[in-house]
């Protein structure tokens, strides 16, 4: 499968096309690979040259590249309507994965609005709960966290019934970021042993201070772009009743932790709290763009029709894709089986820490786990610069692998790896740490690698 890296002129050109065409807002360098076809955990590139996945392209192909049930799904329904309104009318996959959204979220009274992107589904969320609060200004949301790129698009719209969403956002700026629950380096500089939920604490301080200017809690039930943080387990747990009291809606975004990641559905199903509202998008279409809200319908119904709709919304390709990749997760017990790897890579990450000094922490659940490269262990500094060499070593003896939060290596393979290339991959991972520990990748590539 690896095929040596032989600088092909195909890929040079086709970079440096895209270089000339895409703006750079939209997109960021990791790794020179064109792809060209992709199945389950493997993709190969222009030359023909292969690679195992740890990225799923963003923890969008849970159910693996191209999976078969998708495909099929896909083309049968392309045969048949490629689209339908269904903003205007009705078609039935858009309603059948609406049901079956209603019966799988951790949401009770739930009533589902579809979109594109997670970012939309963050959007929408947020314009909901501010429109169901009405006079609260205040948004509590929490540092490091990532909710996607929209708002300018509704505050620039003249027509009337966005001027009227729109209204929702006149308090927009008014956010209070809150420290992230971080046991690894806890942002109150306290020891997870004795602090005795400080953070908790926090929360409850500012709900206090602004009571019932609060109009919603947002937050990831597992940080992912800040460096896959997982919370302790009583947390949502203890916020909860502060919440309840106060009134204020929590909505969980979903969006990259979702669709089975973490061995659940939902990874706040991990923690014992049902949200108001769950966001979902990334793994939902299995490769499709689609997202969704589900959320109490006392907060979904609170604008007025038609308030919140995307024209291609509820697509009935996209939709078919969506159940596809529920029906195939139910079918082949794949919240089992993310749970199963999950326990068997951290166990083989654990392990591997052992041996590599540059391993300062490995963290997560299910098959969304981290890996933070630091400088030291004592002080934990991150390592930016090795982590940019992992990630091309890598890539050179191939495996694709990114990370976020600069340092933090992304373990996120789809659900359905087979077990020996999971094995095979960390392999390769093993070796590309290593390499570095041993001043084997050279500085030029630091270059190459942009990341974020
Ligand atoms: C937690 C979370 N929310 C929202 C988004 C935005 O989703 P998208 O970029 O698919 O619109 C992301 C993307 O990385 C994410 O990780």
């Amino acid at each position: 499968m690896f095929k040596p890296l032989s600088c092909c002129n195909r890929v040079e050109d086709i970079i440096s096309r895209y270089r000339k065409v895409f703006a750079s807002v939209s997109r960021v360098d990791y790794v020179p690979i064109v792809a060209e076809r992709a199945l389950n955990a493997k993709v190969w590139d222009v030359n023909g040259r292969g690679y195992i996945d740890f990225s799923s392209s963003a923890a969008v192909v849970n159910v693996g590249y191209n999976n078969v049930k998708v495909v099929e799904a896909v083309k049968a329904q392309v045969e048949n309507l490629l689209h339908f309104t269904h903003i205007y009318a009705f078609n039935i996959p858009a309603l059948e994965l609406g049901e079956k959204l209603v019966s799988i979220a951790p949401v009770d009274r739930a009533k589902v609005a579809l979109g594109l992107s997670g970012s939309d589904a963050n959007e929408g969320a947020l314009i909901l709960a501010k429109a169901f609060r009405k006079r609260a200004n205040h948004l509590l949301s929490y540092e490091g966290s990532y909710h996607g790129c929209c708002v300018a698009g509704i505050t620039a719209s003249g027509i009337g019934m966005y001027r009227e969403v729109s209204k929702t956002l006149s308090a927009w700026g008014r956010v209070t970021f809150l420290p992230f629950p971080d046991c690894f380096r806890c942002p109150l500089g306290l020891n997870p042993k004795t602090c005795g939920y400080a953070c908790v604490e926090k929360v409850k301080e500012k709900i206090d201070v602004l009571g019932d200017d609060v109009y919603a809690l947002i937050t990831e039930a597992i940080q992912g772009d800040a460096g896959f943080v997982v919370p302790p387990e009583n947390y949502f747990k203890l916020l909860e009743p502060y919440l309840r009291r106060a009134g204020i809606p929590l909505i969980v975004d979903e969006v990259q932790s979702g669709v089975g990641r973490t061995g659940k559905w939902f990874a706040i199903e991990h923690f014992g709290v049902r949200p108001n509202v769950v966001t979902l998008g990334k793994a939902l279409g299995g490769g499709l763009p689609i997202s969704a809200i589900v959320g109490n319908e006392e907060i979904m119904n609170s604008l007025p029709d038609l308030s919140y709709s995307f024209t291609l919304s509820g697509n009935p390709v996209a939709s078919k894709a969506a159940l596809a990749v529920i029906e195939f997760i139910e079918e082949n017990n794949l919240l089992r089986r993310a749970e199963e790897l999950g326990n068997y890579t951290m166990w083989r990450l654990k392990k591997i820490a052992e041996a590599h000094q540059l391993i300062g922490d490995v963290r997560g659940k299910g098959l969304m786990i981290g890996i933070d490269l630091v400088k030291d262990r004592e002080t934990k500094e991150r390592a930016y610069l090795e982590a940019k060499k992992v990630v091309w070593r890598a890539y050179e003896l191939g495996l694709i692998i990114f990370f976020v939060s600069g340092n933090v290596l992304r373990v996120q393979p789809p659900l359905t790896i087979e077990k020996e290339t999971l094995d095979e991959g960390l392999n390769v991972l093993e070796k590309a740490i290593n390499d570095v520990e041993e001043g084997l990748v050279k500085d030029d590539v630091l270059d190459k690698v942009k990341g974020w």
